[in-house]
């Protein structure tokens, strides 16, 4: 029996990083059915999230995509961004056309909760790659639909490789750790790409030639957003390169072998300001807390790159 595509939501707050993750999806029809795309507030504000979500789609030349957009803010919390990282629009490096693709009427977390109510239970995918707000917005909206989810496959937190916005925690987290928490708490299938991981795939100079080396538009603005976005990782970590953090959601939903990981508990900070959105992993099983997520330490970063670059290659 030929695999059926995994049906998935992406959820993201695009980040040059977030639209390698996108196109990826794009590229791979016979892998991933995208269910449609809901921004969220996080790297930049809405405004842009949204917009740069359909530049990415007109880029691929999939402007039918349904894109919507969901939460200006955290839950409770003021917004937090990263335009340090990002650049100002969220997508500097190569200049693209504003988008002329409409973006939904519908609210993002009406959206992900009317999918998950249509679609048969336990074949629609989570894919967030920002903040969790809508998600979990949509849980505490619908509570219903959360045993309707299949898996959410999400980039966030840190173990070993600590935080990147502040000592103890990853972005994402960090900026709506009341939101982690209640997708940590669902009891949804939880698969984690941290920092542990996400610093293994670096766009080193041979795999940035690569994306330039397609010869296609979408391999030059690749290489571009590349550029760009590593300068920032370079700088403070000395390393070759900067890590394609989101991409590694969706090459795990496509191929998961390429990935090593723990099923392990992992809880958020939500009380202390010294450690806010620390995701505070149980890898040596020092505590009785059930396990509730996968969390993912390694990978075959040659193995993803060239999915990455081969998948690029279509679009
Ligand atoms: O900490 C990395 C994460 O924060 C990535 O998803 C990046 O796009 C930003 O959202
Ligand atoms: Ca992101």
């Amino acid at each position: 029996m030929t695999k059926q595509p995994r049906k998935i939501i992406i959820d993201t707050d695009p980040g040059q990083d977030d639209a390698f993750a996108i196109l990826l999806a794009m590229g791979s029809p016979e892998d991933i059915e995208l269910l449609g795309i809901v921004a969220i507030a996080g790297n930049v504000p809405l405004a842009l999230t949204q917009k740069n979500t359909r530049m990415i789609c007109e880029l691929a030349g999939k402007p039918q995509t349904r894109v919507f957009a969901g939460c200006d803010r955290p839950l409770s919390r003021n917004l937090v961004t990263a335009e340090h990282v990002h650049g100002k629009t969220g997508m500097d490096g190569p200049a693209l056309p504003d988008p002329t693709m409409p973006l939904q009427d519908q609210h993002g977390v009406d959206f992900i909760i009317e999918t998950l109510r249509r679609e048969e239970s336990g074949t629609v995918t989570l894919c967030p790659l920002g903040p969790l707000t809508n998600i979990a917005q949509a849980f505490l909206k619908a509570p219903d639909i959360i045993a309707k989810v299949q898996e959410i496959v999400l980039m966030g937190g840190a173990y070993f490789e600590v935080g990147n916005i502040t000592p103890a925690a990853e972005f994402n987290i960090y900026v709506d750790p009341e939101a982690a928490e209640i997708v940590f708490k669902s009891g949804v299938p939880l698969v984690v790409m941290p920092l542990d991981v996400t610093h293994k795939v670096l766009t080193t100079r041979a795999r940035v030639a690569a994306f330039r080396g397609l010869g296609t538009e979408v391999g030059r603005v690749a290489a571009e957003w590349a550029e760009f976005f590593e300068r920032f990782d370079k700088e403070k970590y000395g390393s070759d390169g900067g890590p394609l953090h989101d991409p590694t959601v969706v090459a795990y939903v496509i191929r998961p072998e390429l990935f090593k990981g723990r099923r392990i508990n992992v809880e958020i900070e939500t009380k202390s300001e010294l450690t806010l959105g620390m995701t505070v992993a149980d890898w040596w099983g020092v505590t009785d807390r059930a396990p509730n997520a996968l969390f993912v330490g390694d990978v075959d970063a040659q193995g993803f790159f060239d999915l990455l670059t081969e998948r690029l290659a279509r679009l």
